[in-house]
């Protein structure tokens, strides 16, 4: 197989193709990636130099970068992560999300159309989220069969994606996959997200900005869990199908805050209580959803697929993984980053 794995040098798309380079030597993993401020080539350093992973600089909107990567290394496969991930910025500039993850995603199906036979067996697995499914109430989790509600840009976009991405399935039995993943974390994650950001104010004894009361709830998992549950999918999902990926790890944000100041108040050697003094409430996000939760019964019980540590375990490789990867958040927050953080956080 070669397989196109769009968004790569990303969060997510590091891990998985960290694990396909790896675990798969016989296949050839092309890593496609625009290189945005949220992709990183030095997140896969240590799968750079196999000789059956492949990079590719270009953009998922372009007809070209796609078609001409589809040519260069006969792509058999897509593994499509590729997008822009933050809700903070959907909501200053969601033009950026519907090019990126709407259009985007209907210029790969396009092009992977034309390349395929359709009488030979290709994978076309896009990956999203369980935000298309809008925001719980206190009771309930999100089900495949949930109908789709999404509030903000980027979930909207995403939903969109995932619409032009089952239209393909039932108009012309194109060969997609689907899985809506809950909230991830772990090493490489970009620090504008809620688990990098705090880890990196604590360390920096800079204020930790809790958005409203802190009690919106998200369903945490470990990352290179969800790696092995896109794996598990891409070789053995049914085809038209969606799969719910969670590891029922509910928080609300203000409780896990806390649980992470204690732990890095230990791994730093600070007094109890030091990090958590940092905590300051601001204005909460617009249209912020309450709570998510995922019920992942479908892939664990046809596919056989389950979490593989606890959050504990987790979190406390992520802290260290951070402690000890100082100079790869210099690099990732060398651009604009600080313009960013300013704008978003000055008038909260
Ligand atoms: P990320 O922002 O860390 O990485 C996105 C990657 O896509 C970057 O490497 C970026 O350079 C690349 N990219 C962006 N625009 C591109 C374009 N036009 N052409 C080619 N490459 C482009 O994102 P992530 O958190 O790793 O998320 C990956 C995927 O998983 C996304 O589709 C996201 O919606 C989905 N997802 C994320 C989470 C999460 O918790 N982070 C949970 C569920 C689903
Ligand atoms: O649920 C899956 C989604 O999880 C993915 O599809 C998205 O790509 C990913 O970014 C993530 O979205 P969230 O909006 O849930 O993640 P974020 O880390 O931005 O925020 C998590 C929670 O923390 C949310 O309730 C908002 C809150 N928050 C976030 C930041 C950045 C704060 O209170 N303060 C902050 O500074």
């Amino acid at each position: 197989m070669n397989i196109l794995v769009t968004g790569g040098a990303g969060f997510i798309g590091s891990h998985v193709v960290r694990l396909l380079v790896n675990k798969y030597p016989e296949h050839t993993i092309v890593n496609f990636d625009k290189l945005t401020y949220a992709g990183n080539l030095s997140n896969l350093k240590d799968v750079a130099d196999k000789s059956n992973y492949k990079f590719v600089k270009g953009d998922i909107c372009s007809a070209d970068d796609v078609n001409n990567a589809f040519t260069k290394y006969k792509i058999t496969d897509v593994i499509h992560l590729a997008a822009e991930s933050h809700v903070d910025r959907s909501i200053e500039g969601p033009m950026e999300f519907a090019m990126t993850n709407v259009i985007g995603t209907l210029n790969l199906l396009n092009v992977a159309k034309k390349h395929w036979d359709l009488n030979e067996k290709h994978t076309f697995h896009h990956v999203s989220t369980d935000e298309v499914y809008g925001s719980l109430g206190e009771e309930g989790l999100f089900m495949e069969t949930t109908p789709y509600d999404p509030r903000s840009p980027y979930s909207a976009s995403k939903a969109s994606s995932d619409h032009f991405v089952s239209a393909f399935f039932h108009t012309y039995n194109f060969p997609v996959k689907m899985s809506n993943c809950s909230n991830n974390y772990g090493s490489h994650h970009f620090p504008e997200k809620l688990i990098p950001l705090m880890i990196q104010n604590i360390i920096n004894m800079k204020s930790l900005p809790v958005y409203g009361k802190g009690e919106n709830i998200r369903d945490w998992l470990w990352v290179e869990d969800h790696a092995r549950a896109i794996e598990t999918i891409f070789f053995n999902g049914r085809y038209g199908e969606s799969y719910n990926v969670g590891g029922l790890n509910e928080w609300k944000n203000i409780d896990l805050i806390h649980f992470l100041c204690n732990l890095m108040d230990k791994k730093l050697n600070r007094e109890p209580g030091v990090s958590a003094s940092l905590i300051t409430y601001v204005k909460d996000r617009s249209g912020h959803d309450m709570r998510y939760a995922i019920d992942a019964t479908k892939l664990e019980s046809e596919l056989g697929w389950n979490p593989s540590i606890t959050f504990e375990e987790g979190l406390e490789k992520t802290v260290d993984w951070y402690l000890e990867n100082e100079d790869w958040v210099k690099e990732v927050t060398s651009g604009d980053y600080q313009k960013y953080y300013d704008s978003m956080y000055s008038n909260r």
